[in-house]
């Protein structure tokens, strides 16, 4: 399974990076308001800035909700960089752009999914990546995981090509129980990723090691 960032936060990009397990990341809108980016020219370089600091796969989300628009931003978001992926939201006019840009071979990540009726039209549009929101399902009172399930069978079922990306993860068990029902991706924040090398037995464990070691050591 592979690991995406959902930030638009530099020193949080860096510091899952380091850590060696990145895979990619995405953004959107909100994110990037959060950090204070505004004005077409500053998101473009800090766009370019998140693709300086990763291997691939940087999710870059258009605005525009007419397929003019829609091409027309995802040609110039795809042009600053290679690793850029055009991020659409599921609407009429975005499974066109979607269809469009398969065609171009510009990848794709098909955002706001929370039906299979959708994935399945995402996918039949050529989407690279599809993006249900596990938490926002949650929120209301929708089992999120119970929707990636039954993406991932569909997906199965017709040998789709999109890779199912597990979004809007909340806590360290919606990551794990993406994983064992397969999703292809997850996409989350920094403290999700981070919060999976908590244990209380490895912190007492290792203490115990360090303070054996020393003894020993006659320290
Ligand atoms: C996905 O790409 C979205 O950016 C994100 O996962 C939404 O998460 P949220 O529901 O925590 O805002």
């Amino acid at each position: 399974m592979k690991f995406f960032i959902d930030t638009a936060n530099l020193d949080e990009i860096k510091e899952a990076y380091d850590l060696g397990v990145l895979d990619g990341v995405t953004t959107n809108p909100s994110l990037m308001a959060k950090e204070g980016i505004t004005g077409d020219d500053n998101v473009r370089a800090h766009y370019k800035a998140i693709c300086d600091i990763v291997d691939d796969k940087v999710s870059a989300e258009v605005i525009s909700t007419d397929f003019d628009g829609m091409v027309k931003e995802g040609k110039e978001l795809a042009k600053i960089d290679d690793k850029i992926v055009v991020k659409v939201p599921m609407i009429k006019d975005g499974v066109k752009a979607i269809k469009y840009f398969s065609g171009e071979g510009i990848r794709t990540n098909c955002t706001l999914v929370f039906s299979a009726g959708q994935a399945i039209l995402a996918a039949k549009a050529g989407a690279t990546y599809l993006s249900p929101f596990i938490g926002r399902l949650d929120d209301i009172s929708f089992d999120g995981l119970d929707l990636i399930e039954q993406i991932v069978h569909i997906y199965q079922n017709y040998g789709y090509d999109t890779q199912v990306l597990a979004a809007s993860l909340r806590h360290t068990m919606h990551l794990i129980k993406c994983a064992e029902i397969g999703a292809d991706v997850i996409t989350c924040p920094l403290k999700v990723i981070t919060g999976l090398l908590n244990h209380p037995l490895t912190d007492s464990g290792l203490a115990k090691f360090l303070a054996d070691h020393a003894k020993a050591a006659g320290k």
